[in-house]
């Protein structure tokens, strides 16, 4: 028996026999309490949050992977005090007792989300100040149109690739790409190296066993895109990093620029995803393009009330005893901003029924200090990118009814498995900025191509004039191209 989301799909249960029922998870666990991870956990994260709700009330002790114990906040107003009370409620991992008792081990499914870095994230006070303010001004420098430009071009490209076709699966053929082009367009990356680092981000969330080589990966692309600004800097988030008067080291530089595709790329993917169902199947949106009730702004609030793109953030170290919801909590005890449960409390929305157009006050992208600082760049990929897909194909309707559709979770986000879509089929033409940009690429290969003959030609002569030894060539000035193409080819 599942419980069904607000959009009124149940997550899928394995049935007997598969694979995932052979190490079995018990729901409950040692003393009593209620795990967060296994089959059962994660076929109905939304039911498992009201059965604690019912059970504790505003927070909830609960189980993480390993059986440690962590505090679920499930109350709106207790996730809000918690977000917005820094002092009592640390960003900083390192204090979790399970961390200091050196309980979790090396190989925990837990440490690629809770194991504290060097960045913003996980940081408090004067500190967490200058690194966010440097990552503000840099972020804050983007513009709606210059954004939407991005979006166009690769919702383009991409519905180029399956538009012939008359059908699509909207999640792996567009909303797994969009957020990840668009980000290296605002980080000043290459175009080479988008469609890679979108594999490597899906690689890395899935903590599958490439997630190191795909970190490296995209470590690697952050570090010669950093040599490449320090050469020629352009308008975009590195160049604004390097250059703010924060100081910035090169590493910190790097970390910020992974936590912001990292935090970019998989929630404005959910955020597509769920918004994308919500304008094929709610008859209100459909009712919106024939003059009627819902604009496609108010389908993006209605999905982050009701499908937050994160679930929980883990998490928040307590710094004292104190207490919270009913709740006595120690200091180096753990906490999860359970916003999935807080955006369906119902001391706020007594009625989940009731639509909220409009109504900003869900808790999907936070509050107090940490708030998300990327929260109008996401909503606007996703927003431009649904508008312009939804351009580029008036028909555009789903292949399966709508009762076929699953979702994935995980302990912190929940997945729209697949969208099949159908429309007429027909050819797109292509973005006059993608056509630019091939033949600025056309262009630079040229010269590069030019320029190697020429170096070659000067070799040969000064080894056909020179008597033996040879005698060595000048090396020429490197330009930037070359620069740029020598870092592709190692
Ligand atoms: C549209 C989907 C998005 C959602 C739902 C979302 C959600 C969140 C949430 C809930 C937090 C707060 C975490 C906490 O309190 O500990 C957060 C933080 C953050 N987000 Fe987003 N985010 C989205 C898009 C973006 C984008 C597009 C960017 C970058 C351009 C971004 C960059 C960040 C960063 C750097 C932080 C950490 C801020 C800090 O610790 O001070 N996010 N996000």
């Amino acid at each position: 028996m599942t419980t069904p989301f607000p959009d009124g799909a149940a997550a899928p249960v394995p049935p007997p026999g598969c694979p995932a029922h052979r190490h079995v998870v018990e729901p409950i666990g040692p003393g009593g309490l209620r795990r967060l991870y296994g089959p059962e956990a994660e076929a109905d994260p939304a039911g498992l949050y009201e059965k604690l709700r019912a059970e504790y009330g505003d927070v909830a002790p609960v189980l993480l992977h390993g059986d440690h114990r962590a505090w679920l906040i499930l109350g709106h107003a207790a996730n809000i005090t918690a977000l917005r009370t820094p002092s009592l409620f640390s960003r900083d991992s390192r204090l979790w007792s399970a961390f200091r008792n050196n309980e979790i081990p090396p190989d925990s499914p837990l440490l690629p989300v809770v194991a504290w870095q060097p960045i913003c994230v996980f940081a408090d006070g004067e500190e967490h100040r200058r690194l966010r303010n440097a990552l503000l001004d840099g972020l804050n420098g983007f513009d709606r149109r210059g954004i939407r430009r991005h979006v166009r071009r690769f919702t383009t490209d991409l519905v180029q690739l399956f538009g012939p076709t008359g059908q699509a699966e909207l999640i792996t053929q567009f909303a797994e790409h969009l957020p990840m082009l668009v980000m290296t367009k605002l980080l000043g990356m290459p175009d080479e190296y988008g469609p890679q680092l979108v594999d490597a981000a899906r690689d890395l969330v899935k903590g599958t066993e490439t997630a190191v080589a795909s970190n490296e990966y995209v470590v690697a692309s952050l570090r010669r895109t950093i040599a490449i600004k320090h050469e020629s800097p352009g308008d975009d988030l590195t160049s604004r990093l390097l250059a703010h008067p924060a100081e910035l080291t090169d590493d910190e530089v790097m970390e910020h620029l992974r936590a912001v595709l990292l935090a970019a790329n998989e929630s404005t993917v959910n955020l597509i995803a769920d918004s994308l169902k919500m304008v094929l199947t709610d008859p209100r949106f459909r009712a919106h393009l024939s003059g009627g009730q819902m604009t496609l702004g108010e389908a993006l609030d209605q999905v982050l009330w009701d499908s937050p793109p994160m679930s929980l953030v883990a998490g928040r170290c307590a710094t004292a005893d104190t207490e919270l919801g009913g709740q006595q909590i120690k200091a180096g005890d753990f906490l999860l901003l359970g916003l999935a449960a807080g955006n369906v409390d119902p001391v706020v929305r007594p009625d989940l029924s009731t639509p909220l157009y409009g109504n900003r006050s869900h808790l999907s992208f936070g509050a107090g200090p940490h708030e998300c600082p990327g929260q109008d760049i996401g909503r606007h990929i996703a927003e431009a990118g649904i508008d312009i897909l939804l351009t580029l194909l008036p028909d555009l309707r789903l292949a399966v009814p709508e009762e076929e559709l699953t979702w994935t979770s995980a302990w912190i986000s929940r997945h729209l498995t697949a969208l099949p879509v159908e429309f007429t089929a027909h050819e797109i033409e292509p973005d006059p900025e993608s056509v630019a940009e091939a033949e600025r690429a056309t262009r630079a290969r040229a010269k590069e191509e030019r320029a190697e003959e020429e170096r070659e030609l000067a070799a040969r002569a000064a080894e056909a004039a020179a008597p033996a030894p040879a005698a060595t060539v000048p090396a020429q000035r490197r330009s930037w191209w070359d620069v740029l193409t020598g870092l592709f080819r190692r």
